[in-house]
């Protein structure tokens, strides 16, 4: 820990790894430090304040820090600044004073803790490293400014932690226990966010669909208020737990047109026992009949999962249920990842290690799986006609990125603006994107 002052930092960079909440951390953090006066780059390289956004969840991502660390130290060292390094995120809250000692950062915040990162920042320019992981009980949303400019597409995250303890899984030590804003607070946050620019709304959770608040509404009375903000388009959620998906919200998705026909719904595993031993609490046969009741909602949902392969004590024929699993469902995309171990989960001490040769064949053999079926399910779309949110550019002069209510992503050409809502036909289909003709334009 040096004890050399700093001068407080004028710029920042905010890096954010993992999943959609650390994005959505990662805005609030420099929505934040604007809010005290200091300016955003996008060059981690000239910036005073490096906010490194940590993502836990497997080996790789967590290592990463400290090799991102370094890189910036060696740049850094070059032109002779010393930018001061924040690491907020997962691997701040489950390392904690760790990550100081191995990688001498300035300041070191967890993910409930990160409001106060302007005191930490201003009391690590004395030149004392300064850390808060606390998990305090009022929540920090409260203490963040009102929200920015955003894009057409915005996150707003309503529910945080996890108690569902799966064996493997970091996410209940770095985030703590489920915990759900309140009901008027996501409603001004999603006004917020459309005066901003919003057209469309991700609300996100470990456990989005654990959401509900003191008065026993659930996620699904939240997506119907929303549906009623003028200007708000489009409705999304993610991650869902098989558990959590109640009778309301499969209703809502049959009557609430805002409410987009995807669903994130990871089940890891094909196989009962292993379903058992990750402590997932739900059953092949439970995820599929749940499955079903989801379909005769929405016929037309778009799934989506998280696979696991390498579980300890995964057999080839446990795999191959798995495998079938996959066929029975057909996903429109997935991700699949090989088992880490992480210390301190239960998993980590079971018997039975898969070695690394045949994960990396199981992966590679699910993903063949589900790289198909993506596939097939975009060919399956061409010619059908439906509205595109346009996001961005494509690369091309004249060319435009949107999403298709299935999540799709459509590439366009013609003379629209971001923002724009666009009756499309899709005409072409590629492994991960489609193509798209305009047929009208149309108001909010
Ligand atoms: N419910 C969470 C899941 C977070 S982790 C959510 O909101 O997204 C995302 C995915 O990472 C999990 O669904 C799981 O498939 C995978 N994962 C979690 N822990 C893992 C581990 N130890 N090794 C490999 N994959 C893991
Ligand atoms: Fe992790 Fe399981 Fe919680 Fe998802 S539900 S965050 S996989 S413990
Ligand atoms: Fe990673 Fe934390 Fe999200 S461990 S996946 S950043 S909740």
């Amino acid at each position: 820990m040096g004890a050399r002052m700093k001068s407080p930092p004028k710029t920042f960079h905010v890096k954010s790894f993992g999943c959609q909440m650390n994005v959505y951390d990662g805005e609030r953090m420099a929505e934040l430090m604007a809010a005290d006066g200091m300016t955003a780059t996008d060059d981690p390289n000239a910036a005073d304040l490096v906010v490194l956004n940590t993502c836990h969840i497997r080996e790789k991502a967590t290592e990463k820090v400290y090799s991102d660390i370094g890189r910036i130290r060696k740049h850094a060292g070059k032109d002779g600044r010393a930018p001061m390094i924040a690491v907020a995120g997962c691997v701040a809250q489950a390392e904690g004073a760790e990550i100081v000692r191995r990688a001498k950062v300035d300041v070191v915040v967890g993910p409930q803790a990160y409001h106060n990162l302007p005191r930490l920042v201003a009391d690590a320019a004395s030149g004392t490293a300064t850390l808060d992981t606390d998990m305090p009980l009022a929540s920090k949303f409260g203490a963040l400014p009102a929200r920015r400019k955003v894009g057409p597409s915005a996150f707003l995250t309503v529910q945080e932690g996890c108690d569902k303890f799966c064996t493997y899984c970091v996410v209940p030590y770095t985030r703590g226990a489920e915990v759900s804003r309140s009901f008027a607070q996501v409603l001004d946050e999603a006004r917020a966010l459309v005066d901003a620019g919003a057209r469309e709304i991700t609300l996100l959770g470990q456990n989005v669909n654990a959401w509900e608040d003191a008065d026993g509404r659930g996620l699904h009375d939240l997506i119907r208020a929303m549906d009623r903000i003028p200007g708000l388009s489009r409705i999304r959620y993610t991650t869902s737990h098989p558990n959590d998906m109640r009778q309301g919200l499969i209703d809502a998705h049959r009557d609430v047109e805002s409410l987009m026909p995807f669903l994130h719904l990871p089940v890891q595993a094909g196989a009962d026992r292993v379903l058992k031993a990750m402590n997932r609490s739900h059953t092949r046969d439970s995820y599929l009949r749940l499955l079903d009741r989801i379909r005769a909602a929405r016929p037309d949902i778009a799934l989506s999962g998280d696979f696991i392969v390498g579980f300890p004590g995964e057999s080839e024929a446990e795999f191959a249920e798995t495998l079938s699993l996959v066929d029975a469902v057909g996903y429109a995309q997935a991700f699949s990842f090989k088992y880490s171990s992480r210390p301190g989960t239960p998993a980590a001490d079971m018997d039975g290690q898969v070695a690394a040769e045949v994960m990396d064949d199981r992966l590679q053999r699910l993903q063949a799986a589900l790289n198909r079926d993506q596939a097939a399910f975009n060919a399956q779309a061409v010619g059908r006609t439906c509205r595109v949110l346009v996001e961005r550019r494509g690369k091309l002069p004249g060319q435009w990125l949107g999403k298709s209510p299935w999540l799709q992503s459509v590439h366009l050409l013609g003379d629209y603006a971001i923002g724009d809502l666009i009756d499309v036909v899709l005409t072409q289909a590629g492994p991960n994107s489609l193509t798209g003709e305009a047929r009208v334009a149309v108001a909010a």
